[in-house]
């Protein structure tokens, strides 16, 4: 056979190879992972936005010899069809290098191990001039003030990942990032920042503040629905489904509304959650089995897999796309449908109450066919006592500037308010106690039948301020 040796244009492939698309926090969580399958409990970020960005990152993690140390530093350093620990978060043998590269280009590594800190280095331009991969050992004494370093030599294992010439960012915008940072890592990693039984508490500090978790389901609050779970075996393996409905607004403050929201609001947070060894990987998505729309906005579904199933799931090298298999569609697709249901519940209720007989109301649902609108209720009493003191012309003035009101309800302006500020829509303010005082004082000077003040005791006014009626 003949052949012959065609090396990759090294420059070229690493210029490629820096744009697979992370993002800085998706970067960060990458080489995390690490420190946690490294069974670190304590990790520190420290990120200097200038005079030049730096970031570096220490774990107390259990370290590699120089030997492991330059094995880490190997591209595609571990076979993906591996089986891994159960607790290992990685798959490629590449994160470390992938993450890196997309946000810099100078990787150094310090690890301890047995005592002793080994350090190696890519160099990406060093790379691209000398058109070979070759792994530099740069000289510990040159990292004795780097950020950090102090902290590791006094640790008993660890390693320190550190970037220099972060050239992805203006320096002056880079507070943005480090605020996505922390928001991005309390939420994929919460539940080793919870800690529970299997595993002990992991301790994450930026620039020396705690990171506190952030679980997207909101389980604290009683308030939020949790389904039973639901185990689905795939081949061998098991997942494990449950489906949550976060509380509706009129259940938690208008803080905790805005934080369970998250930056990307709750229609875009609907759907999926796919937790990977307890790290949550992808997040607000429905795959395509489902619209996200804004009756099921409050619907969370959160999937626990293991790190055995990722060809189930096309995870990617960034951890950060997935898409289950046909198989688990069919069954993922009726969990959305049962939990759909539970997830309109809450709004079916509140159009329930505009029609509830018990109450006099004085908006309610008008049929038309196969429509319906919202009209004002002609049987209202006070709307009824108007008809005995107003002219005729009086009368139909009035009617034309009702239907006006029904006509012309801002339903779309109603629906956004109520969407993006529901804490800020103050309806019931337009009626003051005050007028309501006055109401009754009027009412009461022209005469009232016991039949007349029953009527008026079943209206919203008076539901709840009985008192006013019934004392006098
Ligand atoms: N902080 C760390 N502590 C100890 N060992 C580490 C650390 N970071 C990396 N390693 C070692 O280096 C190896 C390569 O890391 P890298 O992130 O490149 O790939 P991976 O984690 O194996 O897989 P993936 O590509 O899915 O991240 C790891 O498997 C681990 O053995
Ligand atoms: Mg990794």
């Amino acid at each position: 056979m003949k052949t012959e040796l065609v090396n990759p244009n090294i420059k070229n492939f690493i210029k490629s190879f820096r744009d697979v698309g992370y993002t800085f926090e998706i970067a960060v969580a990458d080489i995390l992972d690490n420190s946690i399958s490294a069974n670190a409990t304590e990790i520190n970020i420290y990120i200097v936005p200038s005079p030049k960005l730096f970031f570096c990152m220490l774990d107390n993690g259990k370290g590699m010899s120089e030997k492991e140390l330059v094995e880490a530093m190997r591209l595609a350093t571990k076979n993906p069809e591996e089986e891994r620990e159960k607790k290992d978060l990685g798959r490629f043998g590449l994160g470390l290098k992938t993450a890196s590269f997309s946000q810099c280009k100078k990787l150094t590594v310090l690890s301890k191990k047995d005592g002793i800190v080994s350090i190696r280095q890519w160099d990406l331009d060093y790379i691209s001039s000398t058109n070979q991969w070759l792994l530099i050992t740069p000289n510990l004494s040159d990292f004795k003030d780097t950020p950090l370093v102090d902290e590791l030599n006094s640790l008993e294992s660890g390693t320190l990942v550190i970037w220099e010439e972060i050239d992805r960012y203006k320096e002056e915008s880079f507070s943005t990032n480090i605020e996505k940072l922390r928001k991005h890592l309390s939420l994929v990693f919460h539940r080793f920042l919870e800690g529970s039984d299997s595993f002990t508490k992991l301790k994450i500090s930026i620039n020396n503040s705690l990171l506190k978790p952030f679980d997207p389901f909101n389980t604290n609050n009683d308030a939020t629905f949790r389904k039973s779970s639901e185990k689905i075996k795939i081949y061998d393996s098991m997942i494990e489904v449950t489906p949550y409905i976060l509380p509706h607004h009129s259940k938690v403050s208008r803080q905790e509304w805005e934080e369970y929201s998250t930056s990307d609001g709750y229609i875009k947070s609907q759907g999926f959650y796919l937790y990977r060894t307890n790290r949550l990987l992808i997040h607000g998505t429905w795959w395509g089995l489902h619209k996200a729309i804004d009756a099921h906005k409050l619907v969370r579904i959160k999937i626990d897999i293991s790190n055995k199933q990722d060809s189930y799931w096309g995870i990617d090298i960034k951890k950060s796309t997935a898409n289950p298999m046909p198989e688990i569609k069919k069954d993922l697709k009726r969990i959305i449908l049962e939990v759909t249901k539970e997830g309109l519940k809450p709004f079916v209720k509140r159009d329930r109450k505009i029609n509830d007989k018990t109450t006099t109301r004085f908006w309610t649902t008008i049929p038309n066919n196969e429509e319906f609108r919202f009209g004002l209720n002609k049987e209202h009493p006070i709307y009824q006592k108007l008809l005995t003191s107003l002219s005729e012309d009086g009368i139909s003035l009035l009617n034309i500037y009702l239907k006006g009101l029904e006509a012309y309800l801002p339903l779309s302006a109603i629906q956004s308010q109520l969407q993006q500020n529901p804490h800020k829509v103050k309806q019931e303010q337009a009626l003051s106690d005050e007028d309501i005082e006055k109401l009754v004082v009027k009412l009461q000077s022209s005469g009232l039948s016991q039949e007349y003040i029953d009527s008026l005791l079943k209206t919203e006014i008076f539901k709840n301020k009985k008192g006013l009626l019934e004392d006098e």
